[in-house]
């Protein structure tokens, strides 16, 4: 063993060892009836979480908002959203929360408003108003059209006219989102008391929507980690998050191998982690992106994951994830969602927990929910899906081949009703949902899969506990095996003297693998999906999706 192995285990913190639950509140569960998900409802399932082991949850926008991006367009930043509940409410859900050991990780949506935030409203009511200058203005093209040829996220373009003012504002996602003008230093005030109000109320922490953008030079046409980026994320830092023992993850959609460590060095004062999105994004195709999958390549998927363990093996920290509220499930996507679903479903969540890191855990996936099938456009909620179905007709794409690449990369995948049982809806709401629910919550539920024994929920219990306890798990070397194996995912952790080796096998085939000399380990099986094996060595035969982890 190479001798640069620490002795003893570096600095822990608690998100070190905790595992973090995403909640998409508008279809985690339904308190009242009224077919969207709230937070009286999410106080109701506490214990399922408390259950489950997970140290935080990342909760999705509960504050008020007219709902055109399920509140990622936030029109009053110190509100909770009627239909979700009430401040009361709220501070009783991160009470409850709080006894049962999980702290609440708030969503910071700063890059863009609402267009029903009153700062907007008066906005473009005037240039004199004193907010006109918290959004990016511009003056038309000489031709009267938009400053620059930009898309929107959602769909057109990302320039929005306001006739009355004579000037296009920047909607980068869509024209109800209009983009915050963060070189205004009073509307970065604003938003550092904002994040201490809530702070100060007894959040966990933050998890900062799209905040790579904030930084931007729309002049010079830099959108993603512009020049005033770490500058502002510095400043919000010493505002805001300095001396507090909170959590920060900060999503970024460009942030690479080169620029991680500005975000999340253990020297830059920035963030905790980021969420970057390479593996992810691996899969999609290079012209027509998400909505043309590509087939899954694991070799490649393993390169883009190693890599990043790499980057990060001494500084910095990775969150760990491969689903999220705009991405497909996870056991459609990597596994098999037919019949090695339960197999697969414990496999891939092995692979991602046991990366050095901070896991992730999306609602439903710990009972292994599937993305949905829908057949017609009028099925779809997402303000993207219905956005790019507009471009793609108006490009001569045929409605079936869009509906299909809406079908398996499309974000209400992730968005059908939590499936808590069989019965009527799921048993997520009485009334009518405000997106269809998946007609196989028949099989697959929450009181089915915790009923049984060999359920994916008591598999990721597990997983959840082991980080608890084994340190190997939080600081152990990463050290990656067999890269280009087209088949299997293999890996070992190592410290001080003990060593965790991790194989797994990505396809519906039983293959032979020759276990790498550096793997070799025996000991204890800590999980399988099918039988224990002590030993890791020499020729072993893998069946479909099977995952061992070995420990000395
Ligand atoms: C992030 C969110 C996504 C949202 C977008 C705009 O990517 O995760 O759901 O639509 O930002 O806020
Ligand atoms: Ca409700």
């Amino acid at each position: 063993m190479p001798n640069t192995l620490p002795t003893s285990s570096p600095a822990t913190n608690w998100w070190h060892t905790a595992t973090g639950y995403q909640i998409y509140p508008r279809s985690f569960c339904d308190s009242n009836g009224d077919g969207i998900g709230d937070i009286p409802g999410i106080t109701s399932k506490l214990d399922h979480l408390r259950d489950l082991g997970i140290g935080f949850i990342w909760l999705s926008p509960v504050y008020a908002s007219p709902m055109a991006d399920n509140g990622y367009d936030i029109a009053d930043y110190r509100a909770i959203a009627p239909e979700f509940g009430t401040l009361e409410d709220f501070d009783q859900m991160l009470a409850e929360a709080k006894a049962r050991g999980i702290g609440i990780v708030m969503d910071l949506v700063v890059n863009h408003s609402s267009d029903e935030h009153h700062w907007f409203k008066a906005a473009k009511s005037s240039k004199a108003a004193p907010t006109h200058d918290f959004y990016i203005w511009r003056v038309p093209a000489p031709d009267g059209g938009p400053p620059s040829d930009h898309r929107a996220c959602f769909g057109g373009s990302a320039w929005h006219f306001v006739p009355e003012l004579g000037q296009y504002y920047l909607g980068f996602f869509s024209a109800a989102q209009p983009d915050l003008n963060w070189q205004n230093p009073k509307l970065r005030r604003e938003i550092y008391d904002m994040m201490n109000w809530w702070l100060d109320r007894g959040i966990a922490g933050f998890r900062m929507d799209v905040i790579s953008l904030i930084g931007k030079d729309v002049d010079a046409g830099i959108f993603e980690e512009g020049p005033y980026l770490h500058q502002f994320l510095q400043e919000m830092h010493r505002e805001t998050l300095a001396g507090r023992d909170v959590v920060t993850v900060g999503e970024s959609w460009s942030v690479s191998r080169d620029t991680a460590l500005l975000y999340c060095g253990r020297d830059r004062a920035e963030l905790d982690m980021v969420f970057q999105f390479q593996h992810i994004m691996e899969g999609w195709d290079p012209v027509h992106g998400k909505w043309k999958p590509r087939p899954f390549d694991l070799i490649a998927f393993k390169r883009v994951l190693n890599d990043w363990q790499e980057t990060l093996a001494d500084d910095g920290w990775n969150s760990l994830f491969l689903s999220n509220h705009d991405l497909p499930r996870q056991v459609s996507r990597y596994g098999d969602d037919g019949a090695f679903r339960v197999q697969s479903a414990k496999m891939l969540a092995t692979v991602v927990h046991l990366m050095k890191g901070t896991p992730f855990v999306y609602q439903g996936e710990e009972i292994g929910m599937t993305n949905v099938r829908f057949e017609r456009i009028d099925q779809f909620r997402d303000i993207e899906t219905l956005g790019h179905y507009k471009d793609a007709m108006a490009a001569g794409v045929s409605p079936a081949e869009f509906i299909a690449g809406a079908n398996t990369n499309g974000r209400d995948n992730a968005r059908t009703p939590m499936q808590w049982s069989a019965g009527a809806q799921a048993g997520f709401t009485t009334g009518t949902p405000w997106i269809e629910t998946n007609p196989n919550h028949t099989a697959i539920n929450v009181e089915a899969d915790r009923a049984d024994p060999e359920g994916i929920f008591d598999y990721y219990r597990r997983l959840i506990a082991l980080r608890k306890n084994l340190p190997v798990v939080i600081h152990g070397r990463y050290e990656p095996f067999a890269e280009d194996h087209p088949s299997v995912f293999a890996f070992t952790r190592a410290l001080d003297g003990k060593k965790l080796s991790v194989v797994a096998n990505f396809t519906t085939q039983t293959l032979d693998f020759d276990v790498p000399e550096g793997m070799v380990c025996s000991g204890t099986c800590l999980l399988f999906n099918y039988e224990a094996r002590e030993n890791l060595s020499g020729r072993i035969s893998l069946r479909p999706f099977e995952v061992l982890v070995v420990i000395n």
